[in-house]
């Protein structure tokens, strides 16, 4: 029996947000429906999350101390990760000394957050198909990884994400460049690197994955695509064939079951005609699975709450052929402001989030665009069209 008592008193359903972005936002904004009790957590003030959340604190997840020292005096049911770099092994412990409920393990955040654990447990445990891939943490070693991956190949940093220090290598020149971006992009600083085989993949799809009270359910494959490693656009759902689909149902459950806990999975796979091959995978919601707010009757966002508060999930309706945008600004400012808003969403079956960021310094994404079409080329157009309209004055 799932019960939800009244915010701010004893009986609260509590949970504790590890990461206040755009993701975190919509998901705060999902429990707060259910009247959660909300506490977002996040490096910076006024944080996405932070802006719809009950209560804020501001500090490096990375910070160990204190990120105990919250969730102790916190006390929420339970701690929802919605970013990579977290001291993970604070929440192992709390986990294992019971403090603490973590979404979805805290085994699976520390796996994931470091590209070696993922995917020697997937690829070495599960026996998923993946990308040939060597690790180095010297430049001796970096030579002789990349010769017997052989090019062309990737090379990333273990930890980072949004494709920070990646690079993907064609010729011999384009070898130490690489190994130097990668050190200075990783999350951690210098460090250890993997370097993966090209997948000449026909299509790539994040698959999320939902592990809930009553079983596992898959949402439609969200097809996107990726410049510099950070992700342009998505859509839903992706035209594949019966067995490539069944497939990576499979792999997507076998990782995920190994992952273990409740709450939604993004399942990155690599697709060439009816092979699958993992790539990698998130614990929590996906940013290409912002599509799922216009698509899906229950987006990502609103399957997550469900999954951890321990709700059933009996279906997921969709809405057909939809897509998203997203809006990359570039430039430095600490008072952005959109403009042709009304324009932006002219056009029947359009949303837009704006994400209400406090800040531009370099390149950041602010905002989607999201819409529905008759096919999937229409939606998308739509969706650009949302945020071809946007005017951005920094
Ligand atoms: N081995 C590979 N072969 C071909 N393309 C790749 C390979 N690895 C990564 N890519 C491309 O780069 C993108 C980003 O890679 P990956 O997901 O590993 O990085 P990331 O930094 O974790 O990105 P994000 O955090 O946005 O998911 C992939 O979605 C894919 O388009
Ligand atoms: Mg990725």
């Amino acid at each position: 029996m799932v019960t939800i008592g009244t915010p701010f008193t004893e009986r609260a359903k509590k949970v504790l947000l590890c990461g206040s972005g755009e993701l975190g936002k919509e998901v705060v904004i999902e429990l707060q429906r259910y009247g959660v009790e909300v506490v977002a957590c996040d490096a910076y003030e006024n944080a996405p999350a932070m802006q719809v959340a009950d209560r804020a604190y501001v500090f490096s997840m990375l910070d160990g101390a204190e990120l105990r020292r919250v969730i102790e005096k916190e006390a929420p049911d339970f701690v929802v990760p919605e970013v990579e770099a977290i001291a993970t092994d604070v929440l192992a412990e709390m986990e294992a000394e019971g403090v603490a409920t973590i979404i979805p393990t805290a085994r699976a955040t520390q796996l994931t957050m470091n590209r070696e654990g993922i995917r020697r447990m997937a690829a070495e445990e599960l026996g998923c198909v993946s990308s040939p891939y060597r690790f180095a943490g010297n430049l001796v070693e970096y030579e002789a990884a990349v010769a017997e991956v052989g090019l062309p190949c990737v090379v990333k940093p273990i930890m980072s994400s949004s494709g920070k220090g990646q690079s993907t290598l064609r010729t011999e020149a384009e070898i130490l460049p690489a190994w130097e971006y990668a050190q200075e992009g990783g999350r951690a600083g210098a460090g250890k690197v993997i370097v993966e085989g090209f997948v000449d993949f026909d299509y790539e799809i994040t698959l999320l994955t939902i592990r809930h009270v009553g079983g596992t359910s898959f949402c439609d494959p969200i097809g996107h695509i990726q410049v510099d490693g950070d992700y342009r656009e998505s859509w839903q759902p992706q035209p594949m064939s019966e067995l490539a689909l069944q497939r990576a149902q499979e792999m997507a459950a076998k990782v995920t079951e190994n992952l273990g806990g409740r709450g939604v999975f993004g399942v990155e796979l690599f697709i060439k005609g009816d092979e699958v091959i993992f790539s990698e995978v998130s614990p929590r919601p996906h940013d290409t699975g912002m599509v799922t707010m216009i698509s899906q009757d229950l987006s990502q966002f609103s399957l997550h709450a469900r999954a951890i508060l321990g709700l059933p999930i009996p279906n997921i309706c969709t809405h057909g052929p939809s897509a998203s945008c997203a809006h990359v600004v570039v430039g430095n400012s600490e008072k952005v402001c959109f403009g042709q808003v009304d324009q932006a969403l002219a056009e029947p079956d359009t949303q837009l989030r704006l994400f209400g960021k406090p800040a531009v310094v370099g390149k950041r994404r602010m905002a989607v665009g999201l819409a529905r079409g008759r096919d999937i080329e229409q939606a998308r157009a739509k969706a650009r069209g949302v945020i071809g309209a946007l005017e951005t004055d920094l």
